[in-house]
């Protein structure tokens, strides 16, 4: 006699409502954070070639964005900024009047209900695009850390809400922490990209936010892809230093780190699926080799399934229009 199973795992999928029922990650609108490229002028609204939908953006444009951004009830944005001018210590990152700083006060003033994050890093600020302080072709640390703790400053005193280092230098945290707690801002919360690879996903961004390093690449400082063990040791120490919510990039490749960091410090974790990431997916979707929608959804709910608590995406206004839509 053939023996049938009685244990059916199929008996959960027969239909919509049970599937509902038994969905073990969801998305929502409060996942997401939204990142913006700020430029000089007014009235630009340009699109990114390598990125369609994503726009650098003038500060009257980046106003009505952060408008919109909070209408559809994402709680945050974090903004990168493309200077006037750009020199060999990225001054325009530090400047109190600098374009992210004006951009802060502008949004702080006209926009209630959103977070406003803050990416701090030299790169976008400096001639020749590379995240620090040149020594000939080295990075110098630590004179790059005071400066990045100058630049978080500037950024908190003109409003925004949280900060988050990008640079990959050694005991930026801690000296962001101690920068902002010696000037009264000991509530403001540090986001850190404790763990970001020397990655080839973030190629459309260095377009879109003009960064690209003059020579060489940023592998002394981000990490080898190849480390995982390692990833463990940039977050605790991040962590140690005061970090509050700790971030893996990129994402989608890096699934196995997320899970890891999130599993051993139970911290708040953030995810960033980069602008690579979004580019393919909108590239494939484009071709019509692949469901454009079904792949955004699928790629964002691996990201929260593999530990992230919260995601930085190009997708958010997409993503939570269409779980409005979903609701019907
Ligand atoms: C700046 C920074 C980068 C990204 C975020 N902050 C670029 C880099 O390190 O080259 C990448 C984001 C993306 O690709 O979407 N240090
Ligand atoms: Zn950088």
């Amino acid at each position: 006699m053939a023996t049938f199973p009685t244990k059916r795992l199929r008996r959960l999928r027969y239909n919509p409502l049970i599937r509902d029922m038994v969905r073990e990650t969801t998305l929502s609108r409060n996942d997401f954070i939204y990142p913006l490229f700020v430029v000089p002028g007014s009235k630009v609204k340009k699109e990114v070639g390598s990125m369609p939908g994503v726009f650098q953006m003038s500060i009257d444009i980046v106003v009505e964005e952060c408008k919109e951004v909070a209408d559809l009830g994402i709680p945050a944005v974090i903004l990168f900024g493309i200077p006037e001018h750009k020199d060999e210590l990225g001054s325009e990152a530090y400047d109190p009047n600098g374009i992210i700083q004006r951009a802060l006060r502008a949004i702080k003033k006209e926009v209630k209900n959103l977070l406003v994050i803050t990416d701090v890093c030299l790169c976008e600020y400096t001639s020749h695009g590379h995240c620090g302080i040149l020594d000939g072709e080295n990075i110098l640390n630590d004179k790059t850390i005071d400066l990045l703790a100058k630049e978080a400053l500037t950024h908190v005193q003109a409003g925004a809400d949280m900060v988050a280092p990008s640079d990959m230098m050694d005991g930026r945290v801690a000296a962001i922490r101690k920068t902002l707690d010696d000037y009264g801002y000991e509530t403001i919360p540090i986001m850190s990209y404790a763990v970001k690879y020397a990655s080839g996903y973030y190629g459309p961004f260095r377009e879109a936010a003009e960064s690209a390093p003059a020579f060489g690449d940023r592998r002394s400082h981000q990490m080898d892809v190849a480390n995982a063990l390692e990833a463990l040791r940039e977050a605790e120490t991040d962590i140690e230093e005061g970090a509050d919510i700790i971030m893996v990039k990129p994402a989608g490749a890096y699934l196995d780190i997320i899970r890891r960091v999130k599993d051993k410090f139970q911290m708040p974790t953030a995810a960033y699926q980069v602008s690579g990431e979004y580019s393919l997916i909108k590239a494939g979707g484009k071709l019509g080799w692949i469901d454009e929608e079904r792949v955004m959804m699928e790629s964002l709910t691996a990201i929260k399934r593999a530990g992230a608590d919260m995601i930085l995406t190009y997708f958010a206004k997409d993503v939570v229009k269409l779980l409005d839509k979903n609701k019907g």
